[in-house]
């Protein structure tokens, strides 16, 4: 139950460019708050006995503390990201650089891909979104690096524009009976939604009021779900299937169209 994080301080945390329609440069915010409550998520899963580990935030990559995005990791295996939009480009070596220099075994990428922003895995499969960030091509690489199959989603909504704001998984083991996901029905297509009511049938359905605070995009250990604060429908839903809501307030991160998860990328040895 214990997961190994990688996190980057959001020092240069800011909203100077607007690549989701979340993202309003003219907007104020507060740096200091985002450094704090960003410090209050790395206590949080501290005090929920998880390793915590940093990556040095770089100069003028405003974007860098969602960590999400910065490389897909399994078993010890690494495919790096290269990004959509030219101003978060620079974050891709430097997550790719991180984990050669830890010994992990990397995979430049070919294709576009935003990490673990649009690939989630669950006990089965690799969820890989695609739609707005990811292309579709970074899905077969995806499989072919780590040779688990990869289910594709389409994501309809830009609000939703990773996977990881409209799905979140909940736990891995396939003995486990409780709910594997929880997301936004109409964050997807119509073939995706079918594609997901037969994977999980009993997945929990988030509302649209969930959502829009980022609700999704949580971090769970198969028993603690750390979700934002504001999320509370959904943490009544979590917490009736057997799991305990953790929340947490990322209001200034949610600014750049960041929760907790995109603030947390998963370090699968
Ligand atoms: N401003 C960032 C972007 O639009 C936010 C990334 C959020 N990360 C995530 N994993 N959803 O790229």
């Amino acid at each position: 139950m214990s997961r190994h994080y990688l996190m980057c301080r959001p020092t240069y945390f800011a909203v100077d460019y607007a690549i989701n329609p979340w993202m309003d440069p003219s907007a104020p915010v507060d740096a200091d708050l985002a450094i704090a409550q960003w410090t209050t998520l790395v206590d949080t899963y501290r005090s929920l006995g998880h390793t915590v580990e940093f990556i040095d935030p770089v100069p003028g990559l405003p974007d860098m503390v969602f960590a999400a995005n910065g490389a897909t990791v399994v078993d010890g295996t690494v495919l790096g990201v290269s990004f959509t939009h030219a101003e978060r480009a620079a974050e891709g070596p430097a997550y790719l650089d991180w984990f050669a220099r830890a010994g992990f075994r990397t995979q430049e990428p070919k294709a576009t891909n935003e990490g673990e922003g649009d690939m989630l895995l669950t006990a089965g499969h690799l969820l890989a979104g695609t739609g707005f960030r990811t292309d579709i091509a970074a899905h077969l690489e995806a499989q072919e690096l780590f040779g688990v199959p990869v289910i594709t989603l389409q994501l309809v909504d830009p609000r939703f524009y990773h996977l990881d704001t409209a799905l979140t998984v909940l736990h891995r083991d396939p003995a486990d009976p409780r709910p594997a996901v929880a997301y936004l029905p109409e964050a997807f297509s119509e073939g995706s939604r079918k594609v997901l009511e037969r994977l999980f049938p009993n997945a929990i359905h988030a509302d649209i009021a969930d959502a829009t605070v980022l609700g999704l995009n949580a971090a769970s250990d198969g028993r603690h779900v750390v979700m934002p604060v504001q999320a509370a429908g959904l943490a009544e839903k979590l917490a009736s299937n057997g799991y305990q809501p953790v929340p947490v307030d990322m209001s200034e991160l949610l600014k750049a169209g960041g929760g907790p998860k995109c603030c947390t990328l998963e370090v699968r040895r």
